[in-house]
C-alpha cells in the first residue's frame, strides 16, 4: 500500500528534523538527507508526472489488509487513486505541498537545484489544493481512503500548514498573506495533543511562531503575533498539566499524562502523538532560546529549558525509563525467546565458534546476526557453482 497523506506527513516531519536538527546529526546527516530524498522523490513524481493530477494512493486497502504476504507474491489489485480538479483532495494535496516545501528547506544548501525543483512542485500541489477545495474523504476517493487514512480534521489545517512551509521555503510574501487571510478561524485553545498525520494545527502555530520570533523583516510579522500566543497557550497547557509546578490558578492545565509521565491522547498508537508533540516542544524551545524569549503562561513565564526537560522525559520514557521498564523502540525482540517476528529467507548468519559450536540465540549476535557484507561475496561464489555444476 502507498498511502499519500501519512507518507507526505512523514516526509514533512523528517525534512523538518533535518532542517532544524541536521547540525546535530554529524556523520548521519547524509543518511538522514537520503531518507528525506526517498520520500521527496516519490512525492515529486506523484505531483508532476501528469499535469493537473496528484497521485495519492496505490492499492485497495480493504483487499490488501486481508492478505498479509511478501510484496513478491502480491496479486491484489494495484489500483491507483488521484486528486484532480474534479476529484478534490485539499488535505492530501496540501500535505504533499508541505512535504515538498519542507524537503526544499532540508536541501537548500546541500542541493540547491533539487531544492528548486521541490519548491516548484510544492507550489503546483498547493494550487491544486487551494483552487479545488474539498476533502479527499468526502468525494469519490472516500471509499478507498476511509477508514484507513480518512482526513478526520478536514483540510483547512493542511492548507495553512502548506502555506507556512511554502513561506519558510521561499520567503515569498504571497504565502504569508494567505495565512493572514485564511488563518483567522484557527484560534488558540482548540488544540488537544492531537498533532499527527491528520491534524496540523499546532505544528502550523509553532512554525509560524518561528517566523515571529526571528523578527525577520521579510516575514512581515505584524498580525502574526497571535501565533506566538497560540503556541504559548498550547505549550503552557502541556507544562502545567504535567511536570512543572504551577502557581495555583495561573496556568490552564489541560495536559494529560499517563501515571508514568507519558503524554497521553488515546489508546491506539498513542506514541505517534508523543513523538510529534515532543518534536514540537523541542523545536519551539529552540526558537524561543534563539530569540532570548520565554513562553508566557498565565501571569508567569516558562523558560525553554523547561520545555527541553519535558521533551527529554518523553524520550527517556520511550527508550525504557518507564514503569514497565521496557523500550518501545523494538529492542524487546532482541532479548525475547519467542520466534522471530519476521522470517528472513536466504541470509547467511555469523556462524559457529572455534569449536563448531553454535548458539541459536539473538543475544549471541556474533553468531546469529546476518549482515550484507557476509552475504554479498557469497553471491559470486554461489553463481559460480550453480553455473558450472554438472547434473
Ligand atoms: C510568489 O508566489 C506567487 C504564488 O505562487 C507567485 O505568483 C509569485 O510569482 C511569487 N513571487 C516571487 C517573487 O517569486
Amino acid at each position: 500500500m502507498k498511502f499519500g497523506l501519512p507518507m507526505a506527513f512523514t516526509t514533512t516531519m523528517l525534512a523538518w528534523s533535518v532542517a532544524d536538527f541536521g547540525k546535530y546529526m554529524g556523520s548521519d546527516l547524509p543518511h538522514a538527507r537520503a531518507a528525506v530524498r526517498w520520500g521527496a522523490d516519490y512525492l515529486l513524481k506523484a505531483a508532476t508526472s501528469t499535469p493537473g493530477t496528484l497521485y495519492v494512493q496505490v492499492g485497495d486497502p480493504g483487499q490488501d489488509d486481508k492478505c498479509w504476504e511478501r510484496p513478491e507474491d502480491m496479486d491484489t489489485p494495484r489500483a491507483v487513486y488521484a486528486v484532480t480538479a474534479s476529484t478534490p483532495g485539499s488535505d492530501v494535496a496540501a500535505e504533499t505541498a508541505a512535504a515538498l516545501a519542507a524537503s526544499a528547506v532540508a536541501f537548500r544548501r546541500a542541493d540547491p537545484g533539487y531544492a528548486a525543483s521541490l519548491l516548484r512542485a510544492a507550489v503546483v500541489a498547493f494550487e491544486l489544493a487551494d483552487r479545488h477545495r474539498g476533502s479527499y474523504s468526502e468525494g469519490t476517493l472516500g471509499a478507498a481512503v476511509c477508514p484507513f487514512y480518512c482526513s478526520y480534521s478536514g483540510y483547512e489545517d493542511e492548507l495553512l500548514w502548506a502555506a507556512a512551509w511554502l513561506h519558510r521555503a521561499s520567503g515569498n510574501a504571497t504565502f504569508m498573506a494567505y495565512v493572514r487571510a485564511n488563518g483567522a478561524q484557527d484560534g488558540a485553545g482548540n488544540d488537544d495533543y492531537s498533532s499527527s498525520w491528520d491534524d496540523k494545527r499546532i505544528g502550523t502555530k509553532v512554525l509560524l511562531a518561528r517566523a515571529v520570533l526571528r523578527r525577520d523583516r521579510r516575514q512581515n510579522v505584524p498580525g502574526l503575533q497571535l501565533y506566538k500566543a497560540h503556541s504559548d497557550s498550547y505549550i503552557c497547557s502541556l507544562v502545567a498539566g504535567g511536570w512543572c509546578r504551577a502557581p495555583a490558578g495561573s496556568r490552564p492545565g489541560t495536559g494529560q499524562y499517563k501515571p508514568g509521565g507519558l503524554i497521553y491522547r488515546e489508546g491506539d498508537s498513542n506514541m505517534q502523538y508523543v513523538t510529534t508533540t515532543t518534536f514540537l516542544l523541542l523545536a519551539y524551545a529552540r526558537y524561543l532560546r534563539t530569540a532570548g524569549a520565554t513562553a508566557a503562561c498565565g501571569g508567569g513565564e516558562v523558560a525553554p529549558a523547561e520545555l527541553v526537560a519535558l521533551a527529554k522525559r518523553q524520550v527517556d520514557y520511550i527508550l525504557g525509563k518507564n514503569p514497565a521498564g521496557t523500550s518501545f523502540m523494538g529492542f524487546a525482540y532482541l532479548h525475547s525467546a519467542a520466534p522471530d517476528a519476521n522470517l528472513l529467507v536466504g541470509a547467511v548468519v555469523g556462524g559457529p565458534d572455534a569449536h563448531d559450536g553454535f548458539v541459536d540465540d539473538r543475544d549471541s549476535y556474533g553468531q546469529t546476526e546476518p549482515a550484507t557484507y557476509i552475504n554479498a561475496p557469497l553471491v559470486g561464489v554461489l553463481a559460480y557453482f550453480a553455473g558450472t555444476a554438472k547434473y
